[in-house]
This record gives structure tokens, C-alpha cells and sequence, in this order.
């Protein structure tokens, strides 16, 4: 089986026990600058997970594109991936533990052919906060499932969430398949990473909600959301060792053999450089070709972007590809996924434009870190100095992108020594500072439909049709950007407004504010929507069925919301900026605040 077969096999599985196939959502989380990418199908469904009606029901199944980066340094390895897609299943306030795990076990035996015995289950072995999860061992048990093939785990294994600070989470179960390998040691068992049980599959129990002084509380509903790796499975169901003998790969790798004259599993570490490679330019593609896309640059996404450029670049050099490679291999990764993802063949130009500028730049950047390198080694030579600092070696890593061992090489050409250890402190200090920030950016993050940015959504809507009312109907919307402190609105206009034509969108907008008008929400088809005159200006994103705000008698709009309830409870609306967003498009920043 591939994973083309896997992928539908998935989706027809769960449409006929009522779920409804969604679309996958982007890797770039939409209102949410402070979370980097979208890192498991259910993120994207965070409010409907904690009460909010999704427009296509309660069932709902897809695959999705999935970024999680971690420490990029460690990527390469047999079995994680920084791009990987991810069949899902959830249950938003319908069915529970019974019907996800009955359906799990038919899935994995009726449908993909895996048999009991190959099966492991870990479930939650309980503590202060939930109990032990007797009722899904029960039911595992009582499909077939050996006693000694359950296992409990503790809350580091067994739990999933929340994906930020605070937000939805529960026990998990999740599904293994023994490979047959030999046990590690007499303690070997799911979880071990010796590789002898393989995790494809994941069903959570959402049922609590992590608050923010660390306490759990139950949510209004129970959901289920599950998780299932294509890439692992398929490699299980086709008895491959690693993801990367999988038809995924094959052709990736293939031209990376071209290209570099060195085959896979020729060596450890040409192998090793050749997964590097494969892995972050199928990634960087994704990211740059991502219906949100974004170019390399120094912060946030953008800088994991070109970090992944940079370290493929690098890993390219070492097994000897002499020229600007990276397109062509990010070529047949848009062969291979454009079926599945078409903004891939939508945005090919750009994504393939980016690659090479950004490779370009990248092999000056070495030039100049040579040039560096060469500066301070003379110096030191002059000054009988024998040792480069840890701080230099850190500082040719970080800003010139040099791995240690080239810094180390370039060292004994020098003759000089270098000072490992002090690197390494150097390295631990930046990522213990990296970590922090991450923290710090989910904070705000997923778990944020607070009340300020529900306020903000809200007032959005209210400034599009002020603006359709005065600038006229050519207005549409092109982007919206929501954080706790503003909005920014991108729409369609050329010219620049004039401020008397500012104040009069602001106090327009203000009115219906001061109206405390009621917001209602109605579950329709697109077309319904359309008919009755709901703004609409990203079908192509839109399912089947959609939800449609009204607010009072003056707007009308398709979203997903949240919303607040009345107009009344937004405060003063205050227009900061008005600028220029791109060629025809125009971009609003505005506030709200306390009267
Ligand atoms: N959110 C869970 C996971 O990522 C199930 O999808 O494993």
C-alpha cells in the first residue's frame, strides 16, 4: 500500500462511519503570528474542540501538512521527519473512547491487514489529575488485544496537549506495531527508542482543559481527536525500516544520488546527509508554497525556513554537489505532492524563485564567514595565540551557518586549536534563549481566542463593510492578522485614503458599536450564503458548508469566528495606519479600546 492509497483508504474508513472529509489547513496558522507553523490536524480545530460549532458537524476527518521542527540540529535520524502528514479523525462533543478505539482496531486490521499480534497499545496509567484509563485497556482488551500487549504509561507518554500554555488535552492511547526487531533489553516496551515498536497512531480523549494556574478542569464536551503518521505507517505496511525507503522519498532521493554521484546506504554518513537533505528541502518547499507562504528571513517561520535551506545547502556540499541544487530536488517534491497539495503547482515559480536566491546568498554568506575566519586565524597567528574561542566558532555557526567540524578542519589547516567545550556552552546558552522565546510565542498563541482578539475579529467584520459602504464595492478582503493588541486588514483599493475618508470608516464603525447591535450565526451551504449576500472572497478555502455572522442589520459575512455577542461590548474603534500592503492592495491597522 502507498500513501496514496493509505490517504484515501483513511478518509473513505471514517466518511462512511458519518465523518466529513475537511480540507487540510495551512502551515502557517491563520490570526495566530505567534504560533510558527500548524503541528497536528487538530490545531487548526482548537475552537470547535472547546465549544464552538463546526460548520461541517460534529465527525470530521482529513490529512494534514505538518511542520514540527524542534531543534533542527537533530533532524536526520531514521525516524523524524520536520515535514509529515497526518490522517485524522475527531469527535467534537458526538462519540468517545468506544467507538475512536473500535474503529482504530478495524481500521488497522480489517482495512490496512495488520494483525493482533503486531499490535501494541500504551494507555494512561492515571494521577492526581485523571484517573487510569481502565476504560480504554477494557475495550482494547475486549477487541482482541493481549493483556501484555497494553501497557500503561505515565503522563509524559499518555497525555497529548494542550498543544500551547493552556487549552484542550486528555489521556491518550496509542497504537504501535512490533517490527519483529529484536527487544532492546528485558525493560523494552512502546515508547523505547531502540526501534523495535513504531508508533503510527494516536487517539486522544479530550475531555480536560489545561488552565492557566497549571489546574485541569473538564471541558464542556468530550471530544476525540486523533492522529495517524502517513510516513511511519506506510513504511510499517510495506516493511521498510525507515520512512525514508518509502515510495515518499524514493524519487527525492534519487536525484539527490544524481546530483551527488553518492548512493543511499553507502555509507552512515552519506545516508545521514542525504535524509538531511531530502527531509528540509520537502519541508522548505511546503513552507514556502503553503497558501500563507513566506520567503526566508531572520525571524519567527522565516528564520526556520532558512535554516533548513541553509543546513540542506551545507549537507549538499559535503557530499560533493557543486552547484545550486536545491530547486531541482524541490521540483520532484511538487511532482510528488502537487496532487495532494495543489498550491504547490500554484505557487511553483515562487517556491523555486526563493530556493535559489536564498542558496545564492547563502554560498556569499560562506564566502564572508571564510573571510572571517581567516581574519581572526592571522591575528591570533600574530599575536602567538594558538586557540579559537568557543565564542568565535559559535558566532561562524550562528551567523555564517559553518558546522563545527568545517570550523574544526579550517582550525588544523591553521594549526590553531579550538575550543570545543566553550562552543557548546555558547550553543546551550542560545538554544536554553531560543526555548524560552518559543515559549513565550505559545503563550500568546494557539491557546488565544481570548476575549480581546474575539473583540477584534468582531470589529473586523464591522470595518469591511464600513469600507464596502464607503470606498465602494471593489473592496474585498485580502488578508486579516489578529493579535491581543490590533487588527490589520488587508483589502483591495489602489489609492491611498485620505484621512478625512479614515475618520469617516472609523466613526461609521464606531455607530454600529454604539447600536450594540446582536451577532448571529447560521450554519449554510456557500452557496445559500452567496445567495443571500454574505461577503465571501476566499471560496477556495471555504467547505461545503459554512458558518455565516450577521451583525444586526449591517453585516454579513462568512467566517469561522469567534465572535462576541453584542457590538455594544467593543469599546472605542481607532483606526492607527493606513498603508500601502502590496501593488492594488492596501492595509489597515486599527485598536480597540475602553470608552
Ligand atoms: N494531536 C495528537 C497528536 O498530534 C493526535 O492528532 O498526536
Amino acid at each position: 500500500m502507498n500513501y496514496k492509497e493509505l490517504r484515501n483508504k483513511y478518509i473513505q474508513f471514517f466518511e462512511s462511519k458519518g465523518h466529513k472529509n475537511i480540507r487540510p489547513a495551512s502551515l502557517i496558522p491563520e490570526n495566530d503570528p505567534t504560533v510558527l507553523f500548524t503541528t497536528a490536524g487538530m490545531h487548526p480545530l482548537v475552537p470547535y474542540l472547546t465549544g464552538q460549532l463546526h460548520p461541517e458537524g460534529k465527525r470530521l476527518v482529513n490529512f494534514q501538512k505538518c511542520i514540527r521542527t524542534g531543534d533542527i540540529e537533530d533532524v536526520g535520524d531514521a525516524s523524524h521527519l520536520t515535514f509529515f502528514e497526518m490522517l485524522g479523525n475527531w469527535s467534537l462533543g458526538d462519540y468517545f473512547k468506544k467507538e475512536a478505539i473500535s474503529w482504530s482496531f478495524e481500521f488497522l486490521t480489517a482495512i490496512l491487514g495488520f494483525k493482533t499480534s503486531q499490535l501494541h497499545i500504551t494507555v494512561f496509567e492515571g494521577d492526581n489529575d485523571a484517573p487510569r484509563d481502565e476504560e480504554s485497556a477494557g475495550i482494547w482488551e475486549a477487541l482482541g488485544i493481549p493483556k501484555n500487549h497494553i501497557h500503561y504509561k505515565p503522563k509524559e507518554d499518555n497525555w497529548w496537549g494542550p498543544a500551547g500554555k493552556t487549552g484542550p488535552c486528555g489521556p491518550d492511547t496509542e497504537m504501535f506495531i512490533d517490527t519483529g526487531k529484536e527487544a532492546c533489553s528485558k525493560t523494552c516496551s512502546p515508547g523505547c527508542r531502540c526501534g523495535k515498536f513504531i508508533e503510527i497512531w494516536n487517539d486522544v480523549f479530550m475531555q480536560y482543559n489545561k488552565n492557566d494556574d497549571g489546574t485541569f478542569s473538564r471541558l464542556s464536551q468530550q471530544n476525540v481527536d486523533t492522529g495517524m503518521g502517513i510516513e511511519r505507517t506506510v513504511a510499517m505496511l510495506t516493511g521498510k525500516k525507515t520512512v525514508y525507503e518509502t515510495e515518499s522519498f524514493t524519487e527525492i532521493i534519487a536525484k539527490i544520488e544524481e546530483l551527488s554521484g553518492k548512493k543511499y546506504g553507502e555509507s552512515d554518513w552519506v545516508t545521514h546527509a542525504i535524509r538531511v537533505i531530502a527531509d528540509h528541502t520537502r519541508t522548505a518547499t511546503f513552507i514556502i508554497g503553503d497558501e500563507r507562504g513566506i520567503p526566508p528571513s531572520n525571524v519567527g517561520s522565516g528564520y526556520v525556513l532558512r535554516r533548513l535551506i541553509r543546513r540542506a545547502v551545507r549537507y549538499g556540499m559535503k557530499i560533493g554537489i557543486n552547484k545550486t541544487f536545491i530547486s531541482e530536488i524541490s521540483k520532484v517534491v511538487i511532482d510528488l505532492m502537487g496532487e495532494f497539495y495543489p498550491e504547490l503547482i500554484q505557487n511553483k515559480a515562487r517556491i523555486l524563485d526563493e530556493l535559489e536566491k536564498e542558496e545564492t546568498k547563502f554560498e556569499s554568506t560562506l564566502q564572508h564567514g571564510m573571510n572571517e575566519f581567516n581574519k581572526v586565524a592571522d591575528k591570533l597567528l600574530e599575536n602567538n595565540q594558538n586557540t579559537i574561542s568557543g565564542r568565535l566558532a559559535f558566532k561562524l555557526y550562528d551567523t555564517y551557518g559553518f558546522p563545527l567540524e568545517l570550523t574544526k578542519e579550517l582550525a588544523v589547516e591553521k594549526k590553531l586549536s579550538l575550543d570545543e567545550d566553550g562552543f557548546h556552552k555558547e550553543f546551550e546558552k542560545h538554544k536554553e534563549l531560543s526555548r524560552t522565546a518559543q515559549q513565550q510565542n505559545f503563550k500568546g498563541g494557539l491557546a488565544d481566542h481570548s476575549e480581546e482578539t474575539t473583540k477584534l475579529h468582531t470589529a473586523t467584520h464591522l470595518l469591511h463593510t464600513s469600507l464596502r459602504k464607503i470606498l465602494g464595492d471593489h473592496v474585498q478582503q485580502k488578508g486579516s492578522n489578529i493579535t491581543v493588541e490590533r487588527l490589520r486588514f488587508d483589502f483591495t483599493h489602489n489609492d491611498k485614503i485620505d484621512d478625512e475618508t479614515l475618520k469617516k470608516v472609523e466613526n461609521m464603525v464606531n455607530e454600529q458599536i454604539k447600536k450594540d447591535m446582536p451577532i448571529t450565526m447560521q450554519v449554510m451551504t456557500l452557496e445559500e450564503a452567496k445567495k443571500k449576500g454574505a461577503l465571501a472572497f476566499f471560496s477556495d478555502k471555504y467547505e461545503e458548508n459554512v458558518k455565516v455572522y450577521t451583525v444586526g442589520d449591517f453585516s454579513m459575512e462568512v467566517c469561522g469566528g469567534p465572535h462576541v455577542e453584542r457590538t455594544g461590548v467593543l469599546g472605542k474603534f481607532i483606526i492607527q495606519k493606513e498603508q500601502s500592503s502590496s501593488a492594488g492592495v492596501r492595509r489597515i491597522k486599527a485598536i480597540l479600546v475602553k470608552e
